[in-house]
């Protein structure tokens, strides 16, 4: 909970202390009434999306948006009237202090880690989008910040608490397959580009701030359709390509489910680096230590782009049954379980598991939930301390995607990959003279 929400209820509640004697378990009655003023960063996009899902809760004032498209700004402002306007998220945060609790932070993936930690930094409860950094090292500090400081934070893996995935991690949980040894996970989406780095260039709209756009990154110039909106997902410096895209949501299952922590090691098979995007098509190798639902060690692929979806051969899956273009199989001692994304888990054989527990789980809103845990009321399922490690698995794929072939073994606790020193230099990024940011 913020300290200034805190600082308010405990004002509130002394006041009514004073002047009718409330007893202690009352004073909650008191929460539901405070209102949560919220700031946003990046408010186009998925960060419209955020924005009317934050403010769905009664409970939120929108206090104050930053968009570095005057465009963009200027019809999210249209909406909330009352909330100030900004194209720096330093300035926002600094100028809002006191007047603002928590903030959102929507932009694309190369401006998570320096604006939630600028956030973090005042003391500011953090929702994120996903995947919560660019960088291996921004996810560790992140998640270190946070739960050194105690901030309510959640990483934006909305399918996290939609019924099918909560009742497949139960499902694997309770051992229905056995113990778990392998994990697929694809999506056919292509969030690469195999071209050439470019060498010709459009003049920057006159509604963007470039600069502030390309933020920590080294500057370059601008061109259209690549960077801003949605494209900056294929390029190295900004995205983080379709693994980190979208295997955010689709890794996050298993890795839950399993209780899986760091990978041992890593290799991606895929085109030679070209300085421009990530590989338009990689396979991606894990390792992870066994766990209390897995065999000793647990041997994970991930498939994208024309890659997807795998062969399943010999994998349990019945001939016949047809993949979906995304989603993961979890191959047990007992049985296999097929995870389309955000659908309803699926058991074979299907004779074996047809009268297989399918737990009713209650539906959750994973925006008021961060909302409210903010408040005061209940936990985050996603926060930084599970989402920061999540995260630096996947961004381990990342890096290994610019040394195709090669093994990476990962000391978790050094951060540091033991035996390809060149592939330590891509853990951290040098932020632009005028962007470095406390802690990153
Ligand atoms: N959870 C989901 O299902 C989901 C879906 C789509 C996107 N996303 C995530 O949302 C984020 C944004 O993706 P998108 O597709 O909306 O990208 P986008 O490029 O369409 O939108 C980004 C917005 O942020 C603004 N912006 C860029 N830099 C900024 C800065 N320094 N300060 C303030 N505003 C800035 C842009 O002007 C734009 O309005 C990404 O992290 C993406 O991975 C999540």
């Amino acid at each position: 909970m913020s300290r200034t929400i805190q600082r308010r209820q405990f004002v509130k509640a002394s006041a009514a202390l004073a002047t009718c004697s409330i007893l202690p378990s009352q004073l909650r009655a008191f929460a539901p009434n405070a209102r949560l003023r919220t700031a946003h960063v990046g408010v186009g996009g998925m960060g419209g999306a955020d924005l009317n899902s934050v403010s769905s809760h009664a409970g939120v004032e929108v206090a104050a948006l930053c968009d570095v498209d005057s465009n963009i700004l200027n019809k999210a402002a249209a909406t909330f009237p009352n909330a100030r306007t900004f194209r720096d998220y330093r300035e926002m945060i600094s100028e809002m202090g006191d007047t603002i609790d928590a903030c959102v932070v929507s932009t694309p993936d190369h401006t998570h880690a320096p604006a939630a930690m600028t956030a973090m930094n005042h003391g500011k409860p953090v929702y994120c989008q996903k995947p919560l950094t660019h960088e291996v090292f921004e996810a560790r500090q992140l998640r270190h910040v946070a739960e050194k400081k105690g901030l309510v934070t959640q990483m934006g893996i909305q399918a996290s608490a939609g019924l099918p995935y909560r009742r497949a991690t139960q499902m694997i949980q309770s051992g229905v397959i056995g113990k778990v040894s392998r994990v697929l996970a694809w999506s056919y989406k292509n969030w690469g580009y195999d071209g050439p780095a470019f060498t010709d260039f459009d003049d920057v709209p006159e509604s963007l701030d470039w600069d502030l756009w390309i933020g920590t990154t080294a500057m370059r110039e601008y061109k259209k359709g690549v960077y801003h909106q949605r494209s900056w997902r294929k390029q190295i410096d900004f995205g983080t390509g379709t693994l980190g895209d979208m295997g955010v949501h689709i890794f996050d299952t298993p890795y839950r489910a399993l209780a899986l922590t760091y990978p041992t090691w890593v290799r991606t098979t895929c085109r030679q680096p070209t300085g421009a995007g990530h590989p338009e098509k990689n396979i991606v190798e894990y390792e992870f230590p066994g766990t209390q639902y897995t065999t000793d060690a647990m041997r994970w692929t991930w498939y994208d782009g024309a890659d997807a979806p795998p062969s399943t051969d010999d994998l349990g899956v019945p001939e016949g049954v047809k993949l979906p273009s995304q989603g993961s199989l979890f191959v047990g001692e007992e049985g296999t379980m097929l995870l389309p994304h955000s659908s309803e888990p699926q058991l074979f054989p299907e004779d074996k598991f047809k009268d297989a527990a399918r737990p009713d789980l209650e539906p959750r809103n994973h925006y008021h939930q961060w909302v409210d845990a903010c408040m005061g009321e209940g936990e985050t399922s996603s926060q930084f301390g599970y989402a920061g490690r999540l995260t630096e698995a996947l961004l381990l794929g990342v890096v290994a995607n610019r040394f195709p072939g090669r093994k990476l073994n990962w000391d978790a606790e050094n951060l540091s990959v033991t035996n390809l020193e060149e592939a330590n230099a891509l853990l951290k990024r040098t932020p632009r003279e005028g962007f470095q940011v406390a802690g990153l």
